[in-house]
This record gives C-alpha cells, sequence and structure tokens, in this order.
C-alpha cells in the first residue's frame, strides 16, 4: 500500500494542501494570491504531486495523519472512478466542505445527503439551464456600458470587470430589480470570507439572516427572464448560485488575459486556472483501489491543477490548446467536475462566460496577452489590460 513518508506527507501540506487553503477556498485572498502569484505556487504543488506519483506509483497515496484517513489520487484513471461513484459510495457532503458551507448555505445540494441530496440535485439541473433565461441580452447590456467606461480609460482592470459582472449575476439570477443590490453580494462575501476558515470560525448568524431575509424578497418577486421565476424552492439553493458565479468571473477575466473566445475560451481559462483546485469526496464504506483496501470515511483529494497541467503526461500543458475541447477524452481534466456531481450550471456559466467574451472582444482589442509557457498562478485581482477600440492600431 502506498503511505507517503513523514517527509512527504510535510511536503504535501506544506506545497499543497496549505497553499490552497491559504488562498481561500471560499473566497479568494487577494495579498495571498498576489504572493503565491510571485512565487508561482502552483509549480511546487504540480512537482509534488509528481514526486508522488514516481515515488509511490499510481495507487492513491495515503498521507501520515492521525485521526483522518486521507488518500491522495495520482491516477486519471482514478479521478474518473472516483467522480463516476459519487455521491454513493463517494460523497460530495465531506466533512471540510459541510464545516465551510453551513456558514452561507446549510441547504445547499452541495452538502446535503440521501434523498433530499437527490431532490435538490434535480432542481439545481432543471433550474440551470440557460435556455431559462436570456442571458445573451443581459450580457450585452451590461457590457455595453463597460466598453464604453474601459474606451475612455483605455485599460481594463479587475474591478470594472468586476463591477459589471455582479451586475449581470444579480440580473439573471434574481432580476432587473436586484441588478444594483450591491450590499447583496457584498454581505453574502463576508459571509464567505468566514465560510474560508470552516471549523474555526463561528457562524454570524445576524448577518446570515440578514443576507437570506434579503435574498428572500428579491426571490419573492419571481422576476420573469430570471432564475428566480424557475418554479420550486430556490431559497437554499441560490446563495451558491451568486457565491459560483464569482469563480465564473475569475475565469472570464483569465480567458481574456489569455486572448481566449467562446466557449472553448472559457474551458481552457478553467483548465489552466482550475477555480475549484481541489475536488474532495469522502467513502461511505471500505473501498478497493489497485488492490489495496482504503477503510470507510477516507477523504480522497483530487488536485485538479496536477492533472490539468502535469508535463509528463500533456504536451499541451502550459500553453493555450482549445482544440483539447472539441473531444476531450481525459477522465481527469475536469474544472466542472464529472459525473453525477458535475457542476450543473456548467452550460450556463459557458454561455454567460463566452457572451461576455464576445461582447468585450467585438468593440475592443486587448493588450498585453500573456505570454506561453504560461504560469502556472495567475492572480486576477491584479489584471490589467490595455484595450483600444476594434479596428484601431494597438499601441
Ligand atoms: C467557472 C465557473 C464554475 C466552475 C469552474 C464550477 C465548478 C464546479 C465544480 C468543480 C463542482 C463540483 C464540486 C465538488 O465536487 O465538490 C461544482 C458544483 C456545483 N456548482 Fe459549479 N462551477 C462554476 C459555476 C457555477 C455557477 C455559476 C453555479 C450556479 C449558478 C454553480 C452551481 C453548482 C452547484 C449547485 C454545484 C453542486 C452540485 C452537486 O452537489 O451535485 N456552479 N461546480
Amino acid at each position: 500500500m502506498a503511505i507517503s513518508s513523514r517527509l512527504d506527507t510535510a511536503r504535501v501540506f506544506a506545497t499543497v494542501l496549505l497553499p490552497t487553503l491559504a488562498k481561500g477556498v471560499i473566497v479568494r485572498r487577494p495579498g495571498v494570491m498576489a504572493l503565491a502569484e510571485k512565487t508561482q505556487s502552483d509549480s511546487a504543488a504540480i512537482a509534488t504531486m509528481r514526486h508522488l506519483r514516481d515515488r509511490y506509483g499510481p495507487e492513491p497515496v495515503r498521507l501520515r495523519v492521525t485521526g483522518r484517513s486521507i488518500a491522495v489520487l495520482v491516477d486519471p484513471a482514478d479521478v474518473g472512478r472516483l467522480l463516476r461513484e459519487s455521491p454513493e459510495p463517494f460523497a460530495l457532503a465531506t466533512k471540510e466542505k459541510k464545516a465551510a458551507l453551513r456558514h452561507f448555505q446549510p441547504h445547499g445540494v452541495l452538502i446535503s445527503e440521501g434523498a433530499e441530496r437527490e431532490r435538490r440535485r434535480d432542481l439545481n439541473e432543471r433550474a440551470l439551464r440557460p435556455e431559462n433565461v436570456p442571458v445573451e441580452a443581459v450580457v450585452r447590456d451590461e457590457a455595453d456600458l463597460l466598453v464604453r467606461h474601459v474606451m475612455s480609460n483605455g485599460e481594463l482592470t479587475w474591478d470594472g470587470f468586476s463591477q459589471t459582472w455582479w451586475r449581470i449575476v444579480r440580473r439573471v439570477v434574481l432580476g432587473n430589480a436586484a441588478r444594483d443590490d450591491d450590499q447583496l453580494t457584498d454581505d453574502l462575501k463576508a459571509l464567505r470570507q468566514n465560510a474560508n476558515w470552516a471549523f474555526l470560525r463561528p457562524q454570524q448568524r445576524g448577518l446570515r439572516e440578514r443576507f437570506q431575509r434579503r435574498l428572500d424578497e428579491h426571490l419573492a418577486r419571481r422576476e420573469p427572464g430570471s432564475l428566480a421565476a424557475f418554479p420550486g424552492d430556490l431559497s437554499g439553493q441560490v446563495p451558491h448560485w451568486l457565491f459560483a458565479f464569482d469563480a465564473a468571473g475569475i475565469v472570464t477575466m483569465r480567458a481574456l488575459a489569455v486572448g481566449g473566445s467562446g466557449m472553448r475560451g472559457v474551458l481552457e481559462s478553467a483548465r489552466l486556472w482550475p477555480t475549484t483546485p481541489v475536488i474532495l469526496r469522502e467513502s461511505t464504506i471500505a473501498t478497493r483501489w489497485h488492490g489495496t483496501w482504503l477503510p470507510e470515511n477516507t477523504e480522497f483529494v483530487v488536485f485538479t491543477p496536477f492533472f490539468h497541467r502535469d508535463p509528463d503526461r500533456l504536451p499541451f500543458a502550459d500553453r493555450y490548446a482549445p482544440e483539447l475541447w472539441d473531444e476531450v477524452r481525459d477522465p481527469a481534466i475536469v474544472p466542472f467536475s464529472a459525473g453525477p456531481g458535475e457542476c450543473p450550471a456548467r452550460d450556463l456559466v459557458l454561455v454567460t462566460a463566452s457572451a461576455m467574451l464576445d461582447a468585450l472582444t467585438e468593440h475592443l482589442t486587448f493588450a498585453g496577452v500573456l505570454d506561453e509557457p504560461l504560469p502556472a498562478t495567475l492572480n486576477h485581482f491584479t489584471l490589467r489590460m490595455g484595450a483600444t477600440p476594434v479596428g484601431t492600431r494597438v499601441p
């Protein structure tokens, strides 16, 4: 059985798990992201993962920790199996996820179990269809304002982009009447900042109640043309939707930085810099891997930057390779996860993000697109891109 040495366990914690936690799992921390970019911390993480595979072979590598069975996957086929066999026997609702997410979405599908999970999963799948909302029209409307702003400033910054993005998100999710409700998403951000600390911080009951009340007022309008109009009890699910649209904005901005366009550009951005770097599952029974039994309640860790950017396996690891998405057959290139726990909003995200890329690049030419080999860590907070109207010369 592959049990990592004490030194290797320490290395996994120091270069893979702790830096991921420090960047902020639920909401990214700008200071830590800046440091991570400076040191290109994902390179060290990927190097550690390659070392594990070289030293211990393809079996899941068990970390030497007391009180918890933790297994790190290194074989792409194992990732495929883990995701396919979710949520039974590999549950999405792990202890760590429950501790973090209950701060702002105690009824979310991701931390639900059994029949309740099935019901909520089904509702999410039906509600989050791109054809349920006029996404493109909303994006175009808001992007027009941003284009004008960028034309007068000559550059696109993360702050400018993200203000527009949140207006789009609030309109798509809750309707036009929520467009300017910054307070709602600011409250959610504060709850998410607390959630980054999972077990270590108490819940902010007052703030959560205020957020949920405000959210329920918006939902009660069931504004036609928004996701809120979808029939069903959405109240417990929408906090996750608002939260996860943050990742979609980050992926869109990074796609611009790499010169990406269309849905394949969005997928590539999410492959190169996955916004869910660690996919976790917890086994509900003992399971057998490469001839070895791992006990019930083992926590399985899939560190996606390794599988997405492994230079030993992928000739395109560090370049922008949208053609790859014409037929991805790699079971471990999974920016939206896969199997029964795959992101139910994948198509909605692809439509929204690619509409934003189209709306911006139709009018603006961006300078300073990243060079290859592309960096392992990319801090979106400090991205600034010079922009000129399409048809004029880029300085
Ligand atoms: C770039 C944007 C996004 C990416 C890369 C992404 C990726 C993912 C991933 C990897 C998971 C699986 C998590 C796990 O197994 O622990 C997931 C789950 C989920 N995502 Fe997304 N997501 C994105 C945006 C969104 C948006 C905008 C929504 C809603 C509007 C959404 C709704 C969900 C839900 C409800 C789940 C839980 C599914 C379940 O428990 O079965 N996601 N997403």
